[in-house]
């Protein structure tokens, strides 16, 4: 490890267990000494607080790793600009955090932690806004919702057409969304349901979660011809255009959503890969966009779907988590493979595939919460 990564993580030590003070000294600090900056955060702050500190925190670790993290603070630069962040707001918030590490260590602080902490802020700092100007597509698009149908009493399927011209993606991106009209800059990331269209409309599965914010919008309170906000589309559980192994999809509840979209986008073009969906549920009534898929396999019949219900005895099919539904027709050593569902279900696929020895490589997946 060399000597800046060293001091970083001695110096966190200092401050891990006083996060929250942390958190505390760091808003305070931010927003006194720029009190617009309020105005690019959601009203509601409770539990977010800790969200954009533990991410800069965490970058600020990782910085002995830069090669790995170079396309992901690019990409979280170019993001950014969706919540109106300019390049004058970095140095801002640098000074709010190198001031709330100071006074949360107090004595114990020293001018070797300072500057390794400032060093490493500027490096992130910098390859951010690198990313954030070397954009051209807009910070987001406009959309206008034009379906909104409910599946079942927690799940909603809208489609939405961007107004301020097509959102370029692949399929198995997502994007984040934001829904003005009830929740202004309050953003979360969905996945895209489709393979990209030629009228340019997306698709989204939304399940509302308890208490949760904006996915009980998208389910309970937005209507056609609300509009929406979508960020630039991320991630990277697309399609390898150069493999020819067959696929395996893993996905739980809505996860089915960008495995939804793999499927479309291989409708186009293949001919020769087997693709076998697996898709999770605990009940019946949570399986609710397996019509598309069947509707896809009649015309394409290297498609496969298994569904499978893990709380559900009277469901005709396969019972048990999927993890161990799509074991017992492994091993998918030789496959792509592709996850996408709630953390405990991926860390459980994960798992299963480690075990049949799949390459790390050939393994792509979106856990919808923190792994
Ligand atoms: C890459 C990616 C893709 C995603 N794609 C989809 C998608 O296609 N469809 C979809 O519906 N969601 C998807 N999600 C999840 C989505 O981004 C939100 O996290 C989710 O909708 C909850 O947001 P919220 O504002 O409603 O809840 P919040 O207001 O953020 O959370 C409120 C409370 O609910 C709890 N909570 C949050 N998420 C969950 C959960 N999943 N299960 C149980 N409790 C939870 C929180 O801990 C908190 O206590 C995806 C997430 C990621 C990272
Ligand atoms: C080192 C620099 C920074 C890092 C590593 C960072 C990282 C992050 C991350 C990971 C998130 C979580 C959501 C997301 O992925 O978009 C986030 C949210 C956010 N960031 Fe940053 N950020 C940085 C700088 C800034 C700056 C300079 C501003 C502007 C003052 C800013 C404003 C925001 C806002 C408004 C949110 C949303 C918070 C919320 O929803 O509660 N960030 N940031």
């Amino acid at each position: 490890m060399d000597n800046l990564a060293q001091l970083l993580k001695e110096s966190w030590t200092l401050v891990e267990e006083q996060r929250d003070k942390l958190a505390g000294y760091f808003y305070a600090r931010m927003f006194l000494s720029d009190p617009t900056l309020r105005a690019l955060f959601p009203i509601q702050m409770d539990g977010q607080r800790d969200r954009l500190l533990e991410a800069i925190v965490t970058a600020v670790q990782t910085i002995d790793d830069p090669e790995n993290f170079d396309e992901y603070l690019r990409a979280l630069g170019r993001d950014h600009r969706k919540y109106h962040v300019k390049p004058e707001h970095y140095d801002t918030m640098g000074a709010a955090l190198l001031d709330a590490l100071r006074q949360a260590t107090g004595d114990q602080w020293s001018v070797e932690y300072d500057q390794a902490w400032r060093d490493a802020y500027r490096a992130i700092a910098e390859r951010m806004q690198a990313g954030a100007a070397a954009d051209e597509n807009p910070p987001f698009w406009h959309a206008e919702v034009i379906g909104h149908e409910r599946r079942g009493s927690d799940i909603a399927v809208l489609t939405c057409r961007p107004l301020t011209g097509p959102l370029p993606y692949r399929a198995g991106q997502y994007v984040s969304v934001e829904v003005p009209l009830h929740l202004p800059r309050m953003w979360r990331t969905y996945s895209i349901a489709n393979a990209p269209r030629e009228d340019h409309t997306l698709e989204f599965h939304v399940r509302s979660v308890g208490a949760g914010w904006v996915s009980s919008a998208l389910v309970r309170r937005v209507r056609v011809g609300d509009l929406l906000r979508l960020a630039a589309p991320m991630g990277s559980m697309v399609l390898d255009p150069h493999s020819e192994r067959d696929l395996l999809c893993v996905a739980g509840g809505v996860g089915l959503a960008p495995i939804k979209a793999l499927a479309e986008e291989l409708a186009r073009t293949n001919r020769t890969r087997w693709m076998h969906v697996f898709a999770g549920a605990t009940t019946r009534d949570e399986l609710y966009g397996l019509a598309e898929l069947y509707e896809l396999a009649a015309n394409h019949p290297w498609l496969s779907i298994i569904p499978a219900c893990s709380a559900d005895p009277g469901f005709v099919g396969e019972q048990g988590e999927i993890s161990e539904v799509f074991a017992r027709y492994g091993p998918w050593t030789t496959h792509d493979c592709y996850v996408s569902g709630s953390a405990a279900l991926v860390r459980a696929a994960l798992r299963t595939l480690a075990a049949d020895d799949v390459p790390p490589e050939n393994i792509r997946y979106d856990a919808f919460g923190d792994l």
